[in-house]
């Protein structure tokens, strides 16, 4: 009876997301089972405050959180012109990411809940990304995700709002974090993949030979590591023949590091989408999520490859492709028309794969399944 009623009802949700190194809060509003309506998506990004560390620094990644969430709040309120009455739910990114800030975001979340009396809803930030070609582009289920992040690379088989089943994934970084690295080494800033695509702009792709991990096997994982350390040891090479690097040297190894992850992704997605489409061939579809999502030349490698099979290629606009508060409104959406509620007892998961019956590709044993 309360899904029925769940279903019709026009709902308002706030998302809450502080899962990584971005505070972000959103209000979504759907009427029954029409197109949802982004009504504000505020972004509070911590690049700043983590840049002189190369990289993202936990515990001050939490504290900024913590600091920023309820301002957030407020701005994504204010914007949409909604009032804490207005809502019908909360949704909070419950988890993977890290611990400190999925903390601060779960907190909150409670505290509003439990001073306003609204349902609580926790959401996997992975099924944000993984659902939001459906907000984007209402598509339908099933579809094929490739899910391309600075913490994760995954082909997703979606089947539902909590149904995913994991057709590979990368066994060691995940494509993001190998550009955040890759900057890192050049000396360009954080994050890395908008440097690194900007500086390839001027780059000879073909100048420096990068391998290509994982193609002789036949299945859908990938690697990226490999591609780093080879970058290192060109830049070592350089600097010891020539005492430094030129910027056409910069260009010319972001270009063929960019073009070696491109056809690593090319090439496995054309594995993961024949497969897909050998048990969905009623729905050819293959969406992308994830900001290394936001790259110009992976999405035309993967166009090219969806236009091989036929099949949709589905991209939301980049904004939505980065960590963002609306895709966690939107999933927590979803589970709320399901009927799914959580409690106070909501507790936040560093860990949290979305696949749960397979076996984890990432430091399994000593990690436990990271996604
Ligand atoms: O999804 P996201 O915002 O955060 C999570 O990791 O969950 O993705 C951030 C990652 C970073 O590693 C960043 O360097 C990468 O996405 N990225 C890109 C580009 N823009 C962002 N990678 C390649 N090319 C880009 N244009
Ligand atoms: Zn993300």
């Amino acid at each position: 009876m309360q899904r029925l009623e769940a279903m019709a009802q026009t709902l308002t949700i706030l998302g809450i997301e502080s899962s990584c190194d971005d505070t972000a809060a959103a209000v979504l509003r759907q009427t029954g089972n029409g197109k949802a309506e982004i009504l504000s998506s505020v972004v509070f990004g911590q690049t700043d405050l983590h840049a002189s560390f190369g990289g993202v620094v936990p515990e001050i990644a939490a504290r900024a959180h913590a600091e920023k969430l309820d301002l957030c709040i407020v701005d994504a309120l204010q914007t949409a012109d909604i009032r804490l009455d207005d809502l019908d739910a909360i949704a909070v990114t419950a988890g993977p990411g890290l611990i400190g800030g999925v903390l601060s975001g779960v907190m909150c979340a409670k505290g509003l809940a439990a001073a306003t009396g609204l349902p609580l809803i926790g959401v996997n930030h992975l099924a944000g990304h993984a659902l939001t070609p459906r907000l984007t582009d209402g598509i339908g289920f099933p579809y094929l995700m490739l899910l391309v992040s600075g913490g994760h690379c995954q082909f997703l088989l979606v089947l539902g709002p909590d149904e995913f089943s994991r057709l590979g994934g990368t066994i060691d970084d995940a494509p993001g974090e190998a550009f955040d690295k890759t900057a890192r080494l050049l000396g360009l800033p954080q994050p890395g993949g908008p440097s690194v695509e900007t500086e390839a702009q001027g780059g000879d792709a073909k100048r420096f030979a990068f391998p290509r991990p994982l193609l002789d096997r036949p299945d859908c994982n990938l690697s990226f590591s490999g591609l780093k350390t080879a970058l290192m040891r060109q830049r070592d090479r350089l600097v010891a023949e020539q005492g430094g690097l030129t910027r056409q040297d910069r260009a010319d190894l972001c270009a063929g590091f960019q073009q070696a992850v491109s056809d690593v992704l090319a090439v496995k997605s054309r594995r993961a989408l024949a497969e897909y489409m050998a048990c969905h061939p009623a729905t050819p579809v293959i969406a992308v999520a994830g900001g290394v999502a936001a790259n110009g030349r992976i999405r035309t490698a993967l166009e090219e490859v969806a236009a091989e099979f036929g099949a949709r290629f589905v991209a939301p606009p980049l904004s939505l492709c980065t960590d963002n508060a609306a895709m966690i409104a939107y999933a927590g959406l979803e589970r709320f028309r399901a009927g799914e509620r959580d409690g106070m007892d909501l507790s936040a998961r560093p860990r949290w794969p979305l696949d749960r019956q397979s076996p984890s590709l990432l430091g399994s044993g000593k990690k436990g399944a990271k996604a």
